[in-house]
Order: structure tokens, then sequence, then C-alpha cells
């Protein structure tokens, strides 16, 4: 293991060696090559780039005044500015650098002057002139120099300084201050300068430790004052070798907007024009950002970058090269080979870098290495299924509250015995008692879900309704709603047990209602005995009623929004159970309509409400009159086979009473075991459901009253004897003690079936078969 990690390091130690010798030959080759073609490119220690340039009158520089004299008489040759003749030290983009002169004066003990000069630097005429970073500096103990200048501007620049001391005590190395050595500014733009020495004292007092005073101009970063600088006589040679003067220099004397108007603009492309600062007018030329070379030489700048971005500098990320390769940089392109050791062409695409000495301990390392690899997947899968079941409880958590789950058991447990009954089930009971909700479990699927036949662990057999996703707005409904239908506790109405909201999506339990759909009985082609005409009258009377029960007698009345004969289950005895409340809406007391969106079944639906989406109670009235012409006739609502007339059976049924062909669409064994008047009632009752307007239609009230009177005539011993005049009588006396006895109440199932026993009693006093 050490072993890689070192060859690791090593590796990127070469390949960072490596990398900064390319940088450092890639500088230099572009210093080198920024000569004029052509041209020579050294002088000396100098190196001479464009628009400088070495020869007189060679056209190597911009013009003459860029050029350099190399004066090979001396060894190394020296340069000099060929048309000044000052000793070149440094050029830079913006500066010069030349030998300075050093102004000095000596004197003997008695104060008399044993040597003595002047300096005088002219750069007038040349685009260049003295910077701002030199400064004007006396060093002595007894001297006064005064410096006499020129710009080109116009204005004439005088300045001096005193230096005075009596001590070498006062003085502090590093600090031009005025004792022993003084200095001032010069300003920008300066074109010549003229400076002569003078002494207030013939240097009479301080001349065992100070003989001579100098003066000179110079870059003022690199003079450091020293205290022995008073006593050397060496002094003046030192600062003449060491401290040079500092020239800007410029293109020309015309501005940057100036130039680029005029043919001879010195910058190429890739470069910005820089105005000179010193006032005299004149530009340089700078490279863009991000590109490097020569502005003043044709083509201009470069971009260095794009070279550089063959090869990544960051080792092994985004290398193309294999991982053991070297990414090399060449003029537009790269290389790859392979580092020490390795061999191969060193691309990705070819088999990349092989080690040389495959003498690699294999087995002992595969061991290991199989052994780590083992405990890191047992240690994943660990993990893996702790986050998993971690994240099944939570998930759990976050359906319970989705779902509305603290609402309901804040409902619960505000609401003591209304809803004690209903349970909260648990995810894993209900998947179990479905058997993971497998598919031969599926009772039935609907439009707002699926049911599967569930047998709880006390071995009750329920039905689960799994709901389609819910609307995070419906859920206050939806809870509203399970509480309602816990209370609803009618025979005739499937009872909820409770409900699951562990879950995705709302589980709801119901009790397990074993003979399956109104619907399914009708259209099965096969007759049965029991579906007699009674017992349909039977189904249909308990369906009214327990629809009626919802319209009046719940807490707040609840509109079924579904009713169609799937929607109505038969029990083993045949006792009809209205479900299904999915689309259900609650009508809150102090309203008559609401406003929903339309849903429904095709073929049940209220046009009135289709067409105003104004939800009533008589739009279950409706729905429930083709349920009726359902079982009377045996014809689906919609038929879509069928002839145009009969396609739709609301309209044949209403066709067919009008045109009075009613009792031929009946279901023969009704035409046969029905008497004309019942099946005229039902047929009148039927029509009167069906009225397009619904205010027109009877109460769910009067209809389920209706259906119950005609059932207890069937069951009277009258009925088979057929005395039509008699029932007739009956009928129309039993109408009006229902108007009077009933209207206005409330009427619960037992006060139904009592007013209904009481009314048979009344009206059949010695018949009533109860
Ligand atoms: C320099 O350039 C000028 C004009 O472009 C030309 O006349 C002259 O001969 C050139 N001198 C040399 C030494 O090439
Ligand atoms: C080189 O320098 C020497 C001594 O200063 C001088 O005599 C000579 O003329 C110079 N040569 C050129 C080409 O300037
Ligand atoms: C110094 O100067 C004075 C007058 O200025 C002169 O008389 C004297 O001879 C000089 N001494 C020397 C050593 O030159
Ligand atoms: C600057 O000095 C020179 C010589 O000392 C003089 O001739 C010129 O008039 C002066 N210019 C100004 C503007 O004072
Ligand atoms: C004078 O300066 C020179 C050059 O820096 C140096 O070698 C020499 O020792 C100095 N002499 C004294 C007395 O400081
Ligand atoms: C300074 O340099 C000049 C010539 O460059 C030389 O003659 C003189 O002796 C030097 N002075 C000292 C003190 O080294
Ligand atoms: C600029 O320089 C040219 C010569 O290169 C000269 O004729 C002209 O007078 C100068 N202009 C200024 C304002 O210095
Ligand atoms: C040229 O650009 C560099 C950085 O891009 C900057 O440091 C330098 O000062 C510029 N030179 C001039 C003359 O503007
Ligand atoms: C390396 O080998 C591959 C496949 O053998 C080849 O496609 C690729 O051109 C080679 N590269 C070099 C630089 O030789």
């Amino acid at each position: 293991m050490f072993g890689l990690f070192s060859e690791i390091i090593q590796a990127k130690m070469f390949n960072f060696i490596l990398l900064s010798v390319l940088v450092i030959v890639a500088v230099f080759a572009d210093a080198a090559s920024t000569a004029k073609p052509g041209c020579q490119s050294n002088c000396g220690d100098l190196t001479v780039t464009y628009p400088f340039g070495i020869g007189i009158g060679t056209n190597c520089s911009i013009s003459s005044w860029y050029d350099i004299n190399c004066n090979t008489t001396f060894n190394p040759p020296k340069p000099f500015l060929a048309t000044t003749n000052h000793e070149i030290i440094d050029i830079s983009n913006e500066e010069i650098r030349i030998k300075n002169s050093v102004a000095a004066r000596c004197y003997t003990e008695t104060g008399n002057v044993t040597r003595e000069n002047h300096i005088t630097v002219d750069l007038a005429v040349t685009p260049y002139s003295f910077s701002e970073k030199n400064k004007f500096t006396v060093v002595g103990c007894d001297d006064l120099a005064v410096i006499i200048g020129f710009s080109f501007s116009g204005r004439n620049f005088t300045s001096g300084c005193l230096s005075v001391c009596s001590d070498t005590k006062d003085m502090n190395d590093g600090f031009c201050t005025g004792i022993g050595c003084c200095q001032t500014p010069i300003p920008k733009g300066l074109k010549t300068f003229a400076s002569a020495l003078n002494s207030l004292d013939d240097h009479k007092m301080v001349w065992p430790f100070n003989p001579c005073g100098y003066a000179f101009v110079g870059d003022q970063d690199v003079f450091q004052f020293r205290t022995s600088d008073l006593t050397n006589q060496s002094f003046q040679n030192k600062t003449i070798e060491n401290v040079p003067i500092v020239i800007d220099w410029a293109i020309g004397n015309l501005s940057c907007s100036e130039a680029m108007k005029s043919d001879e603009f010195a910058c190429f492309q890739n470069s910005v024009c820089v105005d000179s600062d010193t006032g005299l007018g004149g530009y340089r030329c700078n490279c863009s950002t991000g590109y490097e070379g020569n502005p003043y030489l044709s083509p201009g700048c470069t971009d260095f970058h794009a070279l550089e971005h063959l090869c990544p500098s960051h080792f092994f990320s985004n290398n193309p090269c294999d991982e053991n390769g070297i990414c090399t940089n060449t003029p537009g392109s790269f290389t790859c080979s392979c580092k020490h050791g390795y061999t191969g062409n060193g691309t990705k695409e070819g088999r990349g870098c092989i080690a040389k000495n495959s003498q690699f301990p294999v087995i002992k390392f595969s061991l290991g290495f199989s052994m780590v690899f083992v405990s890191i997947i047992i240690a994943m899968a660990w993990l893996y299924f702790s986050v998993k079941r971690r994240k099944l409880v939570r998930m759990r958590e976050q359906f319970f509250h989705q779902n509305g789950g603290l609402l309901l058991k804040q409902q619960i447990s505000s609401n003591e015995g209304g809803v004690e009954s209903t349970k909260i089930f648990s995810a894993e009971e209900l998947e179990k008692a479905t058997n993971k909700y497998a598919e031969d479990r599926i009772l039935g699927r609907g439009g707002y879900g699926t049911v599967y036949k569930g047998i709880l662990s006390d071995d009750r057999v329920v039905a689960i309704k799994k709901s389609r996703i819910m609307d995070q707005n419906q859920i206050e409904q939806f809870i509203n709603e399970v509480i309602i239908l816990t209370q609803v506790n009618h025979r005739n109405v499937v009872k909820l047990l409770g409900c699951c909201l562990e879950a995705e999506v709302p589980l709801l339990v119901y009790e397990f209602v074993s003979n399956g759909t109104l619907y399914h009985h009708i259209h099965n082609n096969g007759e049965m005995p029991w579906f007699s005409w009674e017992n349909r009258l039977k189904i249909a009377a308990e369906a009214a009623g327990a629809l009626s029960y919802l319209h009046s007698a719940a807490t707040m009345p609840i509109i079924h929004r579904d009713v169609k004969s799937s929607n109505i289950l038969l029990d083993e005895l045949y006792t009809a159970k209205i479900s299904d409340f999915g689309a259900s809406r609650l009508v809150p007391l102090d309203q008559t309509q609401v406003t929903t969106l339309v849903q429904g079944t095709l073929g049940y639906l209220d046009p009135e409400y289709f067409h105003t989406s104004q939800l009533t109670e008589k739009s279950d009235v409706y729905s429930f009159g083709v349920v009726l012409a359902e079982l009377m006739t045996g014809k689906k609502p919609l038929s879509p086979t069928k002839s145009e007339e009969e396609r739709n059976l609301t309209t044949y049924f209403i066709m067919s009473i009008k045109e009075n062909r009613f009792f031929r669409i009946l279901e023969p064994r009704i035409l046969r075991e029905g008497s004309l008047e019942q099946l005229q009632a039902v047929g009148e009752l039927i029509e009167r459901c069906l009225n397009l307007k619904s205010n027109e239609r009877p109460t769910m009230k009067e209809v389920a009253m209706e259906l119950e009177r005609l059932r207890k005539y069937t069951k009277h011993p009258w009925n088979q004897q057929g005395n039509v005049e008699e029932n007739m009588a009956l009928l129309s006396e039993q109408s009006d003690l229902y108007d009077i006895t009933i209207t206005g109440q409330e009427l619960t199932t037992e006060m139904y079936s009592e007013q209904g026993s009481l009314c048979s009693h009344m009206i059949y006093p010695s018949n009533n078969p109860r």
C-alpha cells in the first residue's frame, strides 16, 4: 500500500517538475522570440524586445529613438541608447534603466576643493523622460545641492537639498532625513536636469569623517543610505554602478486615440493601447488579458492559454492521456507518453501505459482485496437496509400527516361516541389482510380506486378500497366524509369500519358485502329465481330509503353524486347496500345546492347538473330514476350498439310512456309478476324522476315512500285478485294520507318503517302482513 502511495507521489512530483521546466522554457522562448525577426536580440546580459532594436539604421527598432548601440569593444558587450549614448542596464515594458552620473565635491582639511564634477543628463527631443521613481539625493555633512530642470510642457524646475550633520552618531542607516543625507522628489515628465554642489563651511568642521559631498538623481528603491557612505571615497563609483536612473518611455508624442487614426499605430491585435501618464503624449501597447506575446509585432498577442488547455495543469483530472501517461504540450496540440516504469503509447484509445515489471504479488493482493471487498459489501448492505427501514417508517408517518391523520384523530377524540367504532388500521395490517394487494383479491375497480377483499386477523372479512392519489386540498373534505360515513348507521348503507392513512393513498375499510352489485344481477343473462318483481321492488325501496336518509337525516346532508346500479351492493339476503361515496359531497345545512365540477357516470348523470354544475339532491333522484328504469327493463342505461331510439335508456323510456308502449319495454318476468297498477305507478314515478327540470322531480323521500307503498301493495292478497277500482281508490287515499302525516318531518329509517307500517295499518287494518 505504502509502495503504491509513494509511487503516486513520485509520479506527481515528476509531473510537477516536468511542468515547471516546460513553463520556464515557454517563458524564455516567449521572451526570446519578441525581437523583430532577423534582428539581434541580446547585447551582453540585456535582452532587447521590439519596439527597441539593436543596431543603428538597421530597421530593427520602431524608430531611431529606440535603436540600441551594442558596443562590442567591451567584454561583455555593453548596450547604449544610440541617440543619447546612455549605457542601458535594463529595459522593461514601461521603463529603461540607465547608468547613473554622480556629482561630487571633495575638500582638503583646510577647506580647499580638491575635486569637483557637475552632472547634466539631457533627454530633450527624445521620447523619454525621467520617472517619478527617481529622487534627487544629496549625501554629505556640509553640503548644499541645487537641481535645475526643464520639462517639455514648458516649465522650468528648480529645487535643492541641504544636508548637514556634526556627528555620525546622529544618523541611522537606511534613513535619508536631512542629517547626512537629503532627498527631494522630481516631477513627472522632467526632460533634462543639471546639478552642482556647494558647501556652507567647506567641510572644515566635518572633514575628519566626511571629506566629500555627493549629489545624484536615481531610483529611490535601490539607494539605501549608510553612515559609511560619508567616509568612503568609493561612494561615487559604487553609486554610479549600482543606482540607476529610471526613464519612462513611450511611442511618439501622440495619444492612443490620435495614434489610432494615423498610419503608424504600433499596437497589433489582441492588445490594448495605454496612454503615457507623463503629460508629454505618447502611448504604449499591452497584451489583452489572457493573451501573451509582443503587441508591437505582427500579428500581435496570441492566446497562450489555448495551448495550455490541451494538457490540464491538474494531474489526473480531465487528462486526455492514460492515467499512467504524461501529457506534453506542443504548439497547437499535445502528445502523450508513459511515465517512468511504464510502456505503451500513452493515449486512452491505445492500450495505455502498462507497468514494465509486473512482478506483482497477485495472490496476496487479491486475497486481501477480496476480504476488504466482502466486508465493504456487508457494511454497505447493512447500511442500505437500515436506511431503507427508517425511510419506510418516516414515509408512513409523512403519509399519515399528508392524508389528514392528525385531523381525523383530533375529530375522533373530540367526537366521542360518534365514531367510536371507527378504527384506524395500520398499513401493515391491511397489507397482510389483502395478501399484499394480490390480484386475486380484487373485487372491483371503480373510478375512485380498486376494491380488495381482505381478511383481518380476527377472521373478519372486509372490503378494502385503495383510493386514487388524492389532491392535498381534498383531504379535509375526505376526512369529513369519513367522519360522516362512520356516523351513518343505516342498514342499507355499506358500513365503514375504518381507514388507514399511513399508505401513500388513503385506504378505506368497509364491511364486506358478498352478493355482488345490482348491475350484475340485472344484466346477468341467466334467469335467477330470487330476482322476482317483489324482490326488485324491495331492493329499490331499500336503496331509495337509504338515499333519502342520506339526503335528509344525517347531520349534514350528503349527496351521493354517483348513484348507479353498480353502486348498489347486495348481501347474502339480497339486502341493498349503497356504496362508493368517493364522489359524494356534503351540503352545508344552510345551502340547498353547491357548485362543483361535474362528476358522475354517463347514462346516470342528471342533464341539468351537467349543464349548470349546480349540484342538488335532485341529481341523485334523477340517477335513481335511471336505476329504476334499468331494473324494470333489464336494459343498460347506454347501449351504443342498439338503434338510435333505444340507445339511451332514459329517452327510450320516456318516449315509450308518451307513445303508450310502456309495457312493451318491460322485462317479461316483471310483466308477469307485477300488477298493472303497480307497474303503471312505477312507470310514472320513473317519469317524474327523469324530469329534466330538477324542481319538478320528487324528493328522494317521496320516491322511497312510493316504492315502499307499492311494495306493501304486492304483499296484499287483494293485489293478486286484481281488483283495480278498489286499489286505485285506496291508492289515492294513501297519497293524501302521506301528504298529511309526513311532509316537513325528518325521516329516519326507524321512523320510516314505522310510518310505513302505520300507513299500512291504517289503510289495511286487518291485512297488515307484519
Ligand atoms: C529600413 O527601412 C527603410 C524603409 O522601410 C529602407 O529604405 C531601408 O533600406 C531599410 N534599411 C535596412 C538596413 O534594411
Ligand atoms: C565603443 O566604445 C569605445 C570606448 O568608449 C569607443 O571608443 C567606440 O567608439 C565605441 N564604439 C561604438 C560603435 O560606439
Ligand atoms: C588653499 O587656498 C588658499 C587660498 O584660497 C591658498 O593660498 C593655498 O595655497 C591653498 N593651499 C593649497 C594646499 O593648495
Ligand atoms: C527656463 O530656463 C531657461 C534657462 O535657464 C530660460 O532661458 C527660460 O526662459 C526659462 N523658462 C521659463 C519658462 O522660465
Ligand atoms: C567603501 O566601499 C567599498 C565598496 O562598497 C567597500 O568595499 C569598502 O570596504 C568601503 N570602505 C569603508 C571604509 O567603509
Ligand atoms: C572611480 O572610477 C574611476 C574611473 O572609472 C577611477 O579612476 C577612480 O580611481 C575610482 N575611484 C575610486 C575611489 O575607486
Ligand atoms: C511630436 O513629435 C514630432 C516629431 O516626431 C514633432 O514634429 C512634433 O512637434 C511633436 N509634437 C509635440 C506636441 O511635441
Ligand atoms: C499591462 O498589463 C499588465 C497586466 O495585464 C499590467 O500589470 C501592466 O501595468 C500593464 N502595462 C501597461 C503599460 O499598462
Ligand atoms: C496509440 O494507439 C492507438 C491504438 O493502438 C492509436 O489509435 C493511437 O493513434 C496511438 N497514438 C499514438 C500517439 O501513437
